[in-house]
């Protein structure tokens, strides 16, 4: 069990190996959910990316954790081709019936760790919500050695901050305290000038000449039904026994239901961290 001050998937890794390989298989267990609870990324969000790295027709991109293809869709839609790394079976087959008809989109089901080296080089390497999931000593080298020089590297990370929502993440701080996923009855969301940077393994890497982030804040609202979907596909609660689980969800929708109308608005804070690999490698 996590002794956790957050709810972050961040505050998970680096632990320990063989606690990171467990949490980073919980998606695959829960694929149906994930595919359907799990929203992409706002506009804004994919614009951004879309400008940082001049993705659009013909872009090459190898995309590292496609899930069932949250952000793997709306590249394709742009006009790029897609190559997808993806370690969960049952995540790749739905995203291969979601996606299977973009003839540019291929996809690889293994670790990224043990993906062969490509031929012909990307354009693009990008990951959504997935880089922290990858082994922290040869994510950003790896990525790098897939990359054409001058190509880019781009990860995003949603943190959840401290937002408008009423006190809904003091109250249901005490459900987190009751099933055991919290120690600390105190714990907020952090605000937005208490975040540190993510994924800054990518700017000790010798190979990247420049690393930009860019941050967009965004609320996003959920019903009841929605939100307790979503946190099905959380890899936090995935580490509890089903009886916590059922128990914890209970206390949520209880928690919405009779102080919360029924919805929950959620405040995220994107990070996309975009770096260029030396032109010279
Ligand atoms: C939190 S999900 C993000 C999925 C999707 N990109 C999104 O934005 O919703 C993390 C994804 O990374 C995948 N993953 C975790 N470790 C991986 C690895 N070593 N190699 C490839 N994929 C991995 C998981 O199976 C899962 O699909």
């Amino acid at each position: 069990m996590y002794a956790q001050n957050t709810r972050n998937e961040m505050s998970t890794l680096d632990a320990n190996k063989p606690e990171l390989m467990r949490s980073r298989e919980s998606f695959n267990g829960v694929a149906d959910l994930y595919d359907r609870y799990r929203r992409g990324y706002p506009t804004d969000v994919l614009d951004a990316i879309g400008k940082m790295a001049d993705i659009g027709l013909g872009s090459r991109i190898l995309e590292i954790g496609p899930g069932t293809g949250q952000l793997t869709r709306p590249l394709l839609e742009r006009g790029a081709s897609v190559m997808a790394v993806e370690l969960g079976q049952d995540l790749a087959a739905i995203a291969r019936r979601n996606l299977g008809h973009f003839v540019r989109f291929e996809m690889a089901v293994l670790p990224f760790e043990d993906w062969p080296l490509p031929n012909r080089p990307f354009d693009t390497v990008i990951s959504g919500t997935a880089f922290h999931w990858i082994d922290s000593q040869i994510r950003a080298s790896k990525s790098a050695r897939t990359l054409r020089p001058g190509g880019m590297l781009v990860a995003i990370y949603p943190h959840q901050v401290l937002g408008d929502d009423g006190g809904f993440f003091i109250d249901s701080q005490r459900a987190y305290l009751k099933w055991g996923l919290s120690t600390d009855s105190k714990w907020r969301p952090p605000s937005e000038h208490e975040l540190s940077a993510v994924y800054q393994d990518i700017d000790q890497c010798p190979d990247f000449a420049s690393v930009k982030r860019h941050r967009i804040r965004k609320t996003r609202r959920f019903s009841m039904d929605e939100y307790i979907g979503l946190l099905r596909t959380d890899s936090l609660i995935l580490t509890l026994s089903e009886p916590y689980r059922e128990g914890l969800l209970n206390d949520m929708r209880r928690c919405i239901d009779s102080y919360y109308a029924g919805t929950v608005s959620r405040t995220f804070v994107y990070e996309i961290v975009a770096a260029t690999k030396k032109p010279s490698l």
